[in-house]
């Protein structure tokens, strides 16, 4: 067997995801860590729609949803020694799904049992983490990367292994060494107060499956619900003495505070399974790629935990960057589409470390002695969602004035954040329940349809033969880049062209409505791998121009 063509350095959500998006996409991977045993802890635990709707798309949600629930909508908030809340503050608004959104609301997942799913899917692919396995050096030439890998046996017996890889992607954390090896900026700052945090089994005194929170203007004590049905509970405890912060907390400690805090001695605690000590690091990478090595996730960008971002925007670089850099493995896109991984994620990564730094200084913040002036904010909808992530202004989007003119704004979408509400080149593609296939009767959401490894080239409009010449030109693409899928309106269930392989009749009607597109005129969508519209065009010529800018031809 050859050698795997990439390796990956960190096996958290980032790798993990990467790994997966890859291995789909028919290239070899290799995934380290250098842990020797996986690690545990609720850590990132709020899995948002945006990476619902990646999930789904890559098949992997079932496996997901099954280790946690929907994130509670409320936080109780109680004074001192009150056992009744005496308030109950807004974390996000349920919402209920849509067609075109079928996953609204942000979902808890301890992020240990998240890993454990997502490898458990990646070992369906014949793939398993290489535990024990820390990368030292690398060094890279024009066309292929060295590692040092060392390797520590359950012994503690070290051995070096040095592999030639065709690239090499850290994701390896906030620290990474690869950021380092690479010699990539880390720019940011560095808050200088510390939050004590862990998961302590919660025995008596407060419902687990809910948040508690108990705030003063120099200290703040949270429990949270961990999203698995037993007693443990996630504490967040800001404010602690400066000689003892920079130390983890002891669950002696904790207890100790958690009492003069709040007062409530009739909350008995059990074992303290993880603990942990967090100082806010709010940075990014000034550059994701350095020739063969690319960053991904933690390594390339970190940030106060409030608003639950940093695991989604690792797993959503691992989808960016997945796609492209199969095109490129494979001989079917030229390099300088991976240039385009940087410009798309920076500008992303860089709003949203805004908005989360405001949101943790409007909560978690507490600086011991210090005053609290704004009101705590803990609102975590709009934006924290991610779905009006958009690549705008990237040079492989495209969109032609008259498709725009076509679509019309649908009535059935809600509007999203900052998003548009109707169809738009560089956002998300929504989703459509309701497709029939042709032939065979299956009925189909278009996130099924959608791959993480080919483009979806979603040809509307009525009959007329139009798309057949868009059908043609995707076809002659190089192999597995793109799939044409010709959607007919409802009630139309015949397709007399021959060259349309996949043909579905949108039988709900929720596509065309969704998309906000015609039914009588031609109207493309492309769907690039990551769920994201590449192109929104009204021809052939767009199509073609398109994949001039993707594939190799
Ligand atoms: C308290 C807390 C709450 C959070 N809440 C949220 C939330 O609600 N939502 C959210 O999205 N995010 C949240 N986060 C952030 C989230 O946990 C991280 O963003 C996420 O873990 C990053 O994933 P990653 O895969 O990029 O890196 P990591 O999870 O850090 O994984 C990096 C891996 O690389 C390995 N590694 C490091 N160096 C090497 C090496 N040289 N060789 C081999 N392996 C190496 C490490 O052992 C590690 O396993 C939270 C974080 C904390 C601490
Ligand atoms: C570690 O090395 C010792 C001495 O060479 C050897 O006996 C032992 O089997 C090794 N451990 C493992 C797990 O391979
Ligand atoms: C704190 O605990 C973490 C594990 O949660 C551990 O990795 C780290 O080394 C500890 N730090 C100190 C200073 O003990
Ligand atoms: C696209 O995303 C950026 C943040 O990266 C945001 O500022 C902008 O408003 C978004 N564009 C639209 C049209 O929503």
């Amino acid at each position: 067997m050859a050698d795997p063509s990439v390796l990956i350095v960190g096996a958290g959500p980032s790798g993990l995801v990467l790994a997966l998006v890859l291995l789909e996409n028919g290239v070899s991977v290799r995934i380290i860590d250098k842990e020797p045993a996986h690690r545990p802890g609720t850590r990132g635990a709020g899995v948002q729609p945006r990476t619902l709707e990646l999930y789904d798309i890559l098949d992997v949600l079932p496996g997901i949803q099954e280790v946690g629930e929907p994130m509670r909508p409320l936080i109780a908030r109680y004074e001192r020694g009150e056992i009744e809340p005496t308030a109950f503050v807004t974390v996000a608004e349920i919402v209920q799904p849509t067609p075109d959104t079928p996953h609204p609301n942000t979902y808890f997942v301890r992020q240990d049992g998240h890993e454990a799913a997502l490898r458990s899917y990646l070992e369906k692919l014949g793939c398993s983490v290489e535990l024990g396995s820390e990368l030292r050096s690398l060094e890279q030439s024009p066309d292929h990367v060295v590692a040092v890998i060392e390797k520590t046996d359950s012994d503690g017996n070290k051995t070096e292994e040095t592999t030639k890889f065709d690239w090499l992607v850290g994701t390896d954390g906030a620290h990474s060494v690869v950021r380092k090896l690479i010699g990539v900026n880390y720019l940011g700052e560095t808050k200088p107060t510390y939050i004590a945090l862990g998961d302590v089994v919660v025995e008596a005194g407060v419902d687990p499956a809910l948040w508690h929170l108990w705030e003063q203007p120099s200290t703040f004590m949270m429990l949270r619900a961990s999203g698995v049905e037993d007693r443990t509970m996630t504490f967040f405890y800001s404010g602690r003495p400066e000689h003892l912060a920079k130390q983890n907390i002891t669950r002696e400690e904790f207890v100790e505070k958690f009492y003069e805090i709040t007062g409530r001695h009739d909350v008995k605690f059990g074992a303290t399974p993880w603990l942990s000590n967090y100082r806010a690091n709010i940075r990014m990478a000034d550059n994701l790629q350095v020739g063969r090595v690319f960053l991904a996730g933690d390594a390339a960008h970190c940030h106060s935990p409030t608003g639950g971002q940093g695991l989604n925007s690792g797993v959503q670089d691992a989808v960016n960057l997945g796609w492209k850099l199969a095109l490129v493995q494979k001989g079917l896109a030229s390099q300088s589409i991976l240039a385009t991984y940087t410009k798309e994620r920076l500008r992303i990564i860089a709003h949203m470390l805004k908005f989360t730094t405001e949101l943790y200084k409007a909560s978690l913040d507490r600086i011991p002695g210090g005053q609290k002036t704004e009101d705590a904010s803990w609102d975590r909808s709009g934006d924290v969602q991610m779905l009006g992530v958009n690549y705008s202004g990237s040079a492989i989007i495209l969109q032609d004035a008259e498709a725009v003119a076509r679509i019309q704004t649908p009535y059935s979408r809600r509007p999203i954040e900052s998003g548009p509400v109707s169809v738009q080149a560089a956002f998300r593609a929504p989703d459509a329940p309701g497709l029939v296939l042709t032939g065979s009767g299956d009925v189909k959401t278009l996130f099924s349809i959608f791959s993480v490894a080919a483009h979806t080239v979603l040809i509307f409009g009525s009959e007329a033969g139009c798309g057949d010449r868009v059908a043609e030109i995707v076809e002659k693409l190089p192999q597995r880049v793109a799939r044409a899928v010709r959607i007919l309106p409802q009630g139309e269930t015949a397709c007399s062209s021959s060259s349309c392989e996949t043909v579905f009749e949108d039988r709900a009607g929720h596509a065309y409505t969704g998309y906000g597109v015609p039914f009588d005129k031609l109207t493309i969508v492309v769907v690039r791998p990551d769920g994201v519209v590449g192109a929104v065009v009204s021809g052939a010529e767009g199509v073609e121009r398109y994949f001039t800018n993707i594939a190799q031809v």
